[in-house]
């Protein structure tokens, strides 16, 4: 990791200390300087990438869930700032950690952006400082990864000389009724010093702190988090192939046992899983369970329907344009309606949208899309066209965002292959829709 060893120059007027360093300005980051600020803390933001730090501090947000007009507010009168310089984590009171946890190529946990940023915090790392952990994990990263890099590199004792604990991040981005003010916040400690000191730093910014007894039961929660959400998303996503099958259209069953006032909850198929934690956080606690023999069947098989869908959503186009235009997908023109991962938001994030176009190009089909949070995705050298229905010879819904006019759409297009349920009882009644 490369880190900037000179001082950006103090601007007038601005803190010479802070209450609190995020490092990693990120979906999470960000978000969470917002509360700690609103909250009246001062709040330092720390991150490699030196065009997001100048838009920072000229009040630019480009994360979605911080409106540019709120951080311009935050800059200008509650002095928050983001840095390159990491030497600037001396004079802070606590560090909260949230950078990237991705996994390799082989699909093992890649620790390396979080134990790289950890030296160099061990470097600046003094007396009385309480370091915090939000980076999804397997349990016993912070305690038996992180903590032995930061005693290693300051000479101090974690939990007797430094303050050390592990809290989960729960943002949804895009949600707006429940954010990362009043989401509860699980903390816990490597001891009890610790979970205080974290439970003190997040009072007044979070409206509910959870203490669990350690930073593995802190870790092990979120996983449980995003694992019940993996599996029950594999669950609905084999039914939706088991109805087609069976002529039972998937959504009214699902929308029909919803009804339940207790004991279910309502998942949604679609074309896979997206975004940086889903996909991914279930595999970092597979790879921890191996070193305990043990293997976890539920994720494992989650993983493989989930990541199973794109091919069934493809060969679902395949049919569609074969029964409804006579046509193959080789020379078929189609376009992909909605790439990010979710409704609403414009991360592309492991988004389904992306391998669906990748089997659809391989198929000999010409793929173009339409996203109005997307304007481009350079991986793939495609830039968001307007949406003009007609000139396809299919359209398939893949990311339902709500700015679409689905009736106006299946109204104009020839094929629709809704993947979404977006076009709701008007693509049951039309001819022209083929529903995942
Ligand atoms: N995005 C979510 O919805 C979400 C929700 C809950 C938890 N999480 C977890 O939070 C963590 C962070 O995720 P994110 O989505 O905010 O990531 P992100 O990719 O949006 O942001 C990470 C930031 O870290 C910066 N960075 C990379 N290396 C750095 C370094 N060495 N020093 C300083 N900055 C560095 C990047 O430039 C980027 O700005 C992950 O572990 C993720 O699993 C994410």
């Amino acid at each position: 990791m490369t880190v900037p060893e000179t001082s950006p120059p103090q601007a007038p007027g601005e803190p010479a200390t802070f209450d609190v360093a995020i490092v990693g300005a990120g979906y999470v980051g960000v978000p969470l300087a917002q509360v700690f600020a609103e909250a009246g803390r001062s709040v330092l933001l720390v991150d490699v990438d030196a065009d997001r730090v100048d838009a920072l501090n000229r009040g630019d947000s480009y994360i979605e869930d911080v409106p540019p007009e709120k951080l311009r507010e935050l800059v200008a009168e509650r002095g928050l700032r983001a840095t390159t310089d990491y030497e600037q984590l001396r004079d802070v009171d606590a560090i909260v950690i949230a950078l990237p946890t991705p996994l390799s190529r082989q699909r093992e946990p890649d620790l390396s952006i979080v134990l790289g940023a950890a030296a160099e915090i061990a470097k600046r790392l003094r007396p009385g400082h309480l370091v915090v952990l939000e980076s999804t994990t397997y349990p016993g990263t912070t305690r038996d990864d992180l903590r032995p890099i930061l005693e290693q590199g300051s000479g101090l004792v974690a939990g007797v000389d430094f303050d050390l604990a592990f809290s989960p991040e729960r943002v949804d981005p895009g949600r707006t009724d429940w954010t990362t003010g009043n989401v509860p916040k699980v903390v816990g400690g490597v001891n009890d010093a610790s979970t205080e000191a974290a439970a003190r730093l997040y009072a007044g910014a979070v409206d509910t702190i959870h203490r669990v007894s350690s930073p593995e039961a802190a870790e092990l929660t979120k996983l449980l988090e995003n694992i019940f959400r993996s599996v029950n998303i594999a669950l609905v996503n084999e039914l939706a192939q088991l109805c087609d099958r069976m002529g039972i259209d998937v959504w009214e069953v699902v929308d029909a046992a919803a009804t339940k006032p207790f004991g279910f909850m309502s998942f949604k198929p679609g074309p896979g899983l997206g975004g940086h934690c889903i996909p991914v956080d279930p595999f970092y606690l597979t790879w921890k369970a191996r070193e305990f023999g043990f293997t976890t069947e539920f994720i494992e098989l989650a993983g493989k329907v989930n990541e199973a869908m794109p091919y069934y959503c493809r060969s679902l186009i395949s049919q569609a344009l074969n029964h409804k235009k006579q046509k193959s997908m080789s020379g078929s023109h189609i376009l992909v309606l909605g790439v990010a991962y979710k409704p609403d938001i414009g991360d592309v994030r492991e988004s389904p949208a992306l391998k669906l176009i990748e089997l659809l190009r391989n198929a000999g089909s010409d793929v173009a899309y339409h996203d109005p949070h997307v304007p481009s995705i350079p991986e793939l050298a495609l830039e968001s066209v307007p949406l003009d229905p007609a000139q396809y010879d299919c359209v398939a819904i893949v990311t339902d965002h709500s700015s679409i006019d689905y009736d106006a759409l299946v109204d104009r297009a020839d094929l629709v292959v809704d993947l979404r349920n977006a076009t709701g009882q008007k693509g049951r009644d039309s001819d022209k829709v083929w529903k995942l």
